[in-house]
């Protein structure tokens, strides 16, 4: 990790080195996790606020032991969930249709006629975790809504 990046997180709280008398910085093993958790948090997408809020519970007096990690892991393990599934989402659905709206690959008339994905409202939706068949039967739409045979 750069210096600068710790400097940061020294900023906004999440780590608090001890000063030598050569005014130099000290840090307790234990910010390594701290820093750690941070900088991987960060990669995984949680925000800096997230950090701080999740970072502020671990204790100051003392290095935080298993538990302690362990109540973080649960708080944050829902928002792992959901960019796990979402991974998995794109993972497997980029090369089809993904109820984007622009109806440009031969399998959106398939999966996503006349945008109807758009309902449930902006974006990649099949991505977002929408399912083709929430919004109707799946298959080519004949003029007047009826279903192909
Ligand atoms: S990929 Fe965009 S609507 Fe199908």
């Amino acid at each position: 990790m750069s210096v600068s990046a710790i400097r940061y997180y020294e900023a906004r709280g999440l780590v608090t080195p001890v000063r030598t008398s050569g005014n130099q910085r000290r840090f307790a093993r234990s910010d390594i996790r701290r820093l750690s958790f941070a900088l991987i948090a960060q990669r995984l997408g949680l925000t800096l606020t997230q950090i701080e809020t999740e970072l502020a519970t671990l204790p100051r007096s003392r290095a935080p032991a298993r538990q302690d990690w362990r109540r973080i892991s649960m708080r944050i393990r829902g928002t792992l969930r959901a960019k796990i599934e979402m991974l998995e989402r794109t993972r497997d659905l980029l090369d089809g249709c993904i109820g984007c709206g622009c109806l440009s690959l031969d399998r959106c008339v398939l999966y996503n006629p006349v945008d109807r994905a758009s309902r449930a409202g902006a974006g990649p939706r099949f991505l977002l975790g929408d399912r083709p068949g929430d919004f109707g039967p799946i298959g080519p739409r004949r003029a007047g809504g009826s279903q192909k045979a």
